[in-house]
């Protein structure tokens, strides 16, 4: 039985607690952290399996409570990482929400913590999880489509106004970026598990819309990657991040040599006529081969929060890896920081970013980041249900 604390109760607690409710088997939640604490004592009445988990509003009273063994972080990102690295150094586990943390300087604090006491650190990335994605991913390892020339990425979502009234949101301080950094953070995620590490970054971060927000609403980069087995030489991938588009359509398109496939998923693959323009019937072979494989591919016994907290509880009872673990978490806060420095200095950034680098700590991208309004608004609560 894994005893596990939640930290942070609002929101996002919720996903994790339907998640943890099918497996009481395996888990139980004994404690709940939360500096409101009426948060915490309002899941309790939600979810009467932890009726019993005690409730403190200082994640420091259990520090060093021998009957944990595992801390889930669902708090804003600005402390995700003193509080991740706290527990790891005091020989917990440790699940930490979206996005990972504010800078490289503090994914690598929580890295060293999680290696040094030899504890496992896992990243939220539920889309990974998604059965579409999930398949998508294997149909690409596959490499029937060849090598990738492009990829897509449409991380269209739309938030009203008010959304940035809740205390913590849209400042650099404390929610640490804007759209690129919490919304675009899930497709960000999945271009890096699908196509790695990218040469370098271009992109432009612009406020659009909310006009109550220091943060960026909407931004557009283009990663260039170097030649692999896997990817063409300078392959081109375009990730718009949004929080300004109506309709929420988001996809990841992967356009490779011979056939692009996407999520959602859709197939095409031109052949060539002698003049190089495309014939009017499609290479119907791999079409059929790539359909074959992704319907052949079996569904995920769950989605989302639940599939994910399943691999965690399962690598902890197997001794085995999480899906994201800590240099997943940490390859996205990479390109993330990669966009900011570029739209902020005006350049290309060349990938890797060095701990010499000034946007390597949060002090530094904090200092340089842009400010296109001043937040007015700090609602402790916001009514309303969330979408992940
Ligand atoms: N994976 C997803 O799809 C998804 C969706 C929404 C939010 N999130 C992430 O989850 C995290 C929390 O977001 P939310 O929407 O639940 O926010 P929220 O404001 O609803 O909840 C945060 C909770 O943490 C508490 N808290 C703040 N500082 C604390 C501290 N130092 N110690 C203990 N408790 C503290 C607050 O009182 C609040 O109850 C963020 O990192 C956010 O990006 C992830």
């Amino acid at each position: 039985m894994i005893n596990i604390a939640i930290i942070g109760t609002g929101n996002i607690s919720r996903m994790h607690l339907e998640g943890y409710a099918g497996f009481t088997g395996r888990c139980s939640i004994t404690a709940l952290v939360d500096t409101a604490p009426e948060n915490a004592e309002k899941r309790k009445k939600d979810f009467p399996f932890i009726a019993e988990a005690k409730v403190v509003s200082d994640y420091k009273e259990i520090l060093n409570d021998t009957s944990i063994d595992l801390v889930d972080i669902c708090t804003p990102p600005f402390c995700h990482a003193e509080i991740a690295a706290a527990f790891l150094n005091a020989g917990k586990h440790v699940i930490v929400e979206k996005p990972m943390a504010a800078s490289l300087e503090e994914c690598d604090r929580m890295i060293a913590a999680a290696e040094k006491n030899k504890k496992l650190l896992s990243v939220i990335a539920q889309n990974r999880f998604r059965g579409d994605v999930h398949k998508l991913k294997s149909t690409l390892d596959t490499g029937l489509i060849g090598r990738v020339v492009h990829a897509q990425v449409d991380s269209f979502w739309w938030r009203g106004h008010s959304y940035y009234d809740l205390w913590w949101r849209g400042t650099w301080d404390t929610e640490g970026g804007g759209c690129t950094l919490n919304h675009a953070v899930h497709h960000i995620d999945m271009l890096g598990w699908m196509l790695g590490r990218p040469a370098e970054i271009n992109a432009i971060i612009s406020n659009t819309a909310h006009d109550n927000a220091e943060v960026e609403d909407l931004s557009v980069a283009i990663l260039r990657y170097n030649g692999s087995d896997r990817i063409a030489n300078g392959a081109l991938a375009q990730v718009t991040s949004s929080v300004v588009h109506h309709g929420e359509e988001q996809q990841l398109i992967v356009q490779g040599e011979k056939a692009r496939i996407s999520f959602p998923w859709r197939v095409a693959a031109h052949l060539a006529q002698p003049n190089g323009f495309p014939k009017p019937e499609q290479n119907e072979a791999l079409i059929k081969e790539l359909n074959d494989f992704y319907g052949a591919l079996p569904d995920l016994p769950y989605g989302g929060h639940t599939a994910q907290l399943d691999n965690i509880l399962t690598a902890l009872e197997t001794g085995g890896s999480p899906l994201s673990g800590g240099a997943d978490g940490r390859l996205t806060i990479e390109l993330i920081t990669a966009i900011y420095k570029a739209s902020i200095e005006g350049r290309k950034v060349t990938l890797p970013i060095g701990n010499d680098d000034p946007f390597y700590t949060t002090e530094g991208l904090t200092k340089k980041a842009p400010r296109f309004y001043q937040k007015t608004a700090f609602a402790q609560n916001l009514s309303g249900d969330i979408k992940t």
